[in-house]
């Protein structure tokens, strides 16, 4: 029995601080459908500093992207404060002061060589005295930086990361921070998931939905200045005078969150929307046409950034219709941007059949390198093939020494589950970004390169397909908006960790009021460890249940989505068939890149082709990339290869299965919509690994004829009965 003994007093006290405590819970546990994305302030008033601090705020300039960012401040004062921000003309003790060097009280600071050195877009925080007073200032060259830095001291409130010692110094990594959509004009979205296209062509320009200034908003809170907003497969209807005076309006909403508008164009259109007779580059009548429809874009949108263009790649037309080259394509739309400072974003994604199909995008362009105009820049997708769940990279970075090249990313889930899967990409972008390609010697990482450190560059991008559609969350999933933020956080510092970026994330998506009282209890802290470990390991557990040791593109036809390897389609490219990839037979399984197959490895410098080539010596996450592997391969750790390959594939399936308890476990302190959400997305992940892992080793055991290791969990599916799955999902080719 008990030894203690409560009053009636204290009893009711007890019950009354349940009462309260559950109160408390469910009010701010009500549904949430994530709309608001990261851009949560109320959950801030909860933590130790909040903006309440500030006396004031002093904001003396009047310019439009510097006045989104001081209604964002003041937004946010009201969210965690309840109360209005008081403003002041005169910085007192504790005012947040906000300007640029037009403002004479940050000229008097004498810090306008350290401003000119961070750029218009890069910007200070810090604690400095004016006068006799402390004040706190955000400081930049230009309005653009204000607007980041004010977002910068929001994001170190959210988290709880601010210090009264503030003194922080940033600039971007690179100069275009793009979003490419993959939008058409009839609302449907290319590899979206997340609904229709946020963009509603039929009523623009007469309406402008709220949506558009909330997206701008979103891209702004995490440095992202530019945007394509439409599909790389460009109807050429696009740049007809009516489109282009919806594109006006929207440019119009983003325009003060620092955002420039590009078009992605069809390279027909000369032909199909302009009636010439050819879209021939070299034609006088053509070049003429892309430089009056320039001069027809930059009239009604003076700051438009300029062309994204797929051209003979999947069937869309391209210089080489008419026998002329992609530098003689992309220098013709540059000279008709050159006038009005616009850029051509030019895609590498070519793969025109001949040789193995991961060296064909190198074979085309290396060869180009110095060619180009200074307005072009390159776009490259991280890998040779096509947004695989992972891929070596591209052996064009550090390839072209004389020309600018940018990244292309993709957000959208199009190869690694779509809506349904949590999978947080940080961690793979990491990994591509810090990749020595050694072109220029030890140490050339990808991330060096692209920001023109190692061979200068006028212009440095990085692009990321969006994963935006109208649904109210915005990406489907609510773990996708982490791969949003994600990008736009790498654009803008490519240094940043995968841990720092999903740490940021959480406290600013899930954090609500009641966490301190549960942080009391502990829930909270480790909570949230979990879920940072479950994002920081859900890339790797993809590729795990889906494609390990460099096995790709065994997806099923078209969708993408599923497994499967047995795919065989009459008539279809060879190189659009799982089995072109994998290569399983009697012997083993992989792809031969090496100097005895396709030579792929040629394409990448020393060490690195010597270390692929040699089949002891490549990463074993690379393995079936590059090698054609016999079943009793010994790996690392001394299994054969086919038994590593089951205990692979098992273990994906376990991690997912433990990312489920790690979310049912942060049910108390996660609102009840986001929570079942999650939670139903996370049973379907766990199905759909069962799934892969189940396609792919009972498919290849039909090669191997071996058993499947007796320690793991049985396969629950005949290898019939998934042979006969057919979804039913939209697709493209
Ligand atoms: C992939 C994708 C297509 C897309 C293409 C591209 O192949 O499946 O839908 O059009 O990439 O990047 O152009």
């Amino acid at each position: 029995m008990s030894n203690i003994n409560f009053s009636n007093c204290q009893i009711m006290k007890i019950i009354y601080s349940i009462f309260f405590f559950f109160i408390l819970i469910s009010a701010s546990l009500s549904a949430e459908n994530g709309s608001k994305l990261w851009l949560r302030y109320q959950s801030a008033s909860s933590t130790k500093v909040s903006l309440a601090q500030f006396s004031s705020i002093v904001c003396l300039e009047d310019g439009d992207i510097l006045r989104s960012g001081a209604n964002e401040l003041k937004m946010a004062y009201s969210e965690m404060t309840g109360k209005e921000m008081p403003t002041s003309g005169v910085p007192q003790s504790n005012s947040l002061l906000l300007g640029t060097l037009h403002n004479k009280y940050i000229r008097s600071l004498n810090i306008g060589k350290e401003l000119a050195q961070l750029g218009s877009e890069g910007f200070v925080i810090r604690r400095v005295k004016l006068n006799a007073d402390s004040c706190t200032v955000i400081a930049s060259a230009g309005e653009q930086g204000v607007l980041y830095g004010a977002f910068y001291l929001l994001r170190l409130l959210q988290t709880n990361t601010y210090s009264s010692n503030i003194n922080v110094k940033e600039h971007p990594s690179y100069k275009v921070r793009i979003l490419n959509h993959w939008d058409n004009l009839d609302g449907s979205v290319e590899r979206g998931y997340a609904g229709h296209s946020i963009w509603k062509w039929d009523e623009l320009p007469a309406t402008i939905s709220p949506r558009y200034a909330e997206y701008a908003r979103a891209n702004a809170s995490i440095g992202i200045n530019a945007t394509v907003l439409n599909n790389v497969n460009a109807s050429p209807k696009m740049l007809s005078t009516e489109n282009l005076l919806k594109v006006k309006a929207i440019a119009a909403v983003l325009r003060p969150y620092n955002i420039r508008v590009y078009l992605s164009i069809n390279f027909s259109s000369p032909k199909e929307l302009g009636g010439l007779s050819t879209s021939d580059p070299l034609n006088p009548d053509v070049r003429k046409w892309w430089k009056n429809k320039a001069a027809e874009v930059y009239k009604l949108i003076p700051d438009f950034g300029g062309f994204l263009v797929k051209a003979n790649s999947e069937g869309l037309p391209g210089p080489m219709d008419y026998g002329r080259t992609h530098v003689d394509g992309a220098n013709m739309l540059a000279d008709a941007l050159k006038p009005f400072s616009g850029i051509v974003m030019w895609r590498a994604f070519v793969y025109e059949p001949g040789d193995d199909r991961v060296k064909l995008a190198y074979n085309e362009f290396h060869k180009f390198d110095g060619q180009f105009r200074d307005n072009v820049i390159i776009q490259v997708k991280n890998g040779p093939v096509d947004f695989q769940p992972r891929e070596p990279f591209s052996p064009l970075f550090g390839a072209m020494k004389k020309t600018a090249l940018m990244p292309e990313l993709q957000i959208t889930q199009e190869y690694l589950g779509q809506s349904n899967h949590l999978v947080f990409l940080s961690s793979m972008w990491e990994e591509f970004l810090d990749t020595d390609t050694h072109a220029a010697g030890d140490g050339t990482t990808i991330s060096k390169l692209t920001t023109g450190e190692v061979y200068p560059q006028k212009i440095t991008a990085f692009a990321g397909v969006a994963n935006i559609g109208d649904d109210a969350n915005w990406c489907g999933h609510h773990f996708a908006q982490a791969n949003w933020y994600a990008f736009g956080r790498l654009a803008w510092n490519n240094q940043l960790s995968s841990e720092q970026i999903a740490d940021e994330w959480i406290k600013m998506t899930f954090t609500s009021p009641p966490i301190p009282l549960l942080k009391e209890r502990g829930v909270r802290d480790s909570s949230l460890l979990s879920i940072k470990k479950m994002m920081l390991t859900s890339h790797q557990t993809a590729v795990d249940y889906m494609m390990p040791l460099g096995l790709h593109h065994i997806f099923a036809w078209t969708h993408h989505y599923g497994p499967e390897p047995w795919c065989d389609i009459i008539g279809a490219r060879p190189d659009w068939l799982p089995k072109y990839y994998h290569k399983a037979d009697s012997i083993g399984l992989g792809f031969d890149r090496t100097t005895n197959g396709s030579n792929a490895v040629g394409q990448y410098c020393s060490p690195l082709r010597e270390q692929f080539n040699d089949v002891s010596q490549c990463p074993e996450k690379y393995l079936l990339w590059f090698h054609h592997v016999p079943w009793d391969y010994r790996m690392n750790d001394g299994k054969t290869m086919w038994d590593e390959l089951c205990y692979t594939y098992d273990k994906g399936v376990q991690s997912v299965r433990e990312y489920q308890k790690i979310w049912d476990k942060a049910e108390s302190f996660v609102d009840a919509q986001r929570f079942a959400e999650v939670q139903s997305k996370l049973r379907i992940q766990a199905r759909d690994a069962v799934w892969w892992k189940d396609a792919c080793l009972l498919y290849f055991q039909t090669f191997s004829k071996r058993p499947i290791p007796y320690d793991i969990e049985r396969p629950v599916h005949d290898l019939d009965s998934l042979k006969a799955i057919k979804l039913d999902l939209k697709h493209h080719n």
